[in-house]
């Protein structure tokens, strides 16, 4: 392997002392911790073990961490009348909706009913408008995440050519307004755009799906795929040991985005505390 690592995870773990450390000085100035309300609909395997990782996140930097754990048959009414409650809470400045939901549950209209200076997670219509007009309110904490830690290498990112590859509401269409550039899965020769790209950003949820030959040399790669293969390894979309051969920079599966994303959801919850609700 040539490639350095990102290490997402001492990153994060960086941030999340910073964050900590702000809280302390917030209870010496009288002032209450930020509050993050977590809201996890029904019992999907993999949302359970991100939900927790948040609490204790949470937890680890001093929040108020506000469990809302609800059975797969609640209905949209009461998660609209629990969102409304949350929004009038003066004790909470982050509100978080674990996606998927189930299928019955419209999740465009509980997302909008958040209130933007309390949407976290930056899914709001208006908080992704602020973004595309570069004047960000809350920014999607991935997207987020992951342009901390392409600063962290250092490289000067004026001007590099950049491919994103997927376009979901959560990763790649937020991450295309903070780089500006996407392609998806109706894109001919994936391989062509891919093998351009000083940036490639991957979040598809295929693994393997980059091949290592695709990336160009010197390339800094973000993997924000996580796969588990029938062994129970976790995987990104990117053939991690032949992209490393060529790339740069690259993130690794487990330890890379994840980490990062779950420090800026805090990072998030603070800002709202500090700048919004105050
Ligand atoms: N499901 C997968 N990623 C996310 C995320 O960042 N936020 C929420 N709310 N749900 C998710």
């Amino acid at each position: 392997m040539t490639a350095q690592l990102i290490d997402g995870k001492a990153i994060a773990a960086s941030l999340r002392q910073q964050i900590a450390q702000r809280v302390t000085e917030r209870h010496q100035q009288g002032l209450r911790a930020p509050g993050l309300a977590v809201i996890l609909v029904g019992s999907d395997p993999a949302s359970q073990v991100y939900v927790a990782h948040k609490r204790k996140d949470c937890e680890e930097v001093g929040f108020v961490s506000r469990a809302h754990d609800l059975p797969a048959s609640t209905t949209q009414e009461e998660l609209l009348a629990l969102i409304d409650q949350l929004n009038a809470d003066t004790q909470i400045d982050g509100i978080l909706v674990q996606l998927p939901l189930p299928a019955h549950l419209d999740a465009s209209q509980l997302l909008e009913r958040i209130r933007p200076d309390k949407d976290v997670d930056g899914f709001h219509p208006f908080n992704i408008g602020r973004l595309a007009q570069r004047m960000p309110l809350l920014r999607p904490c991935t997207p987020k995440g992951i342009m901390t830690l392409l600063h962290s290498t250092g490289a000067d990112l004026h001007g590099l050519h950049a491919v994103i590859v997927g376009a979901s509401n959560i990763v790649g269409r937020p991450m295309a307004l903070e780089l500006l550039l996407v392609t998806h899965r109706f894109t001919k020769d994936l391989a062509s755009h891919v093998a351009q790209a000083d940036i490639v950003v991957v979040a598809v949820g295929k693994p393997g799906l980059v091949k290592g030959e695709w990336i160009k040399q010197g390339a800094i790669v973000i993997d924000v795929g996580i796969n588990r293969q029938a062994d129970g390894k976790l995987v990104g979309d990117v053939d991690f040991t032949s992209a490393a051969q060529r790339a740069a920079w690259i993130t690794p599966v487990p330890g890379g985005v994840g980490p990062m994303t779950r420090a800026c959801l805090l990072e998030n919850t603070l800002h709202a505390a500090e700048q919004l609700h105050n």
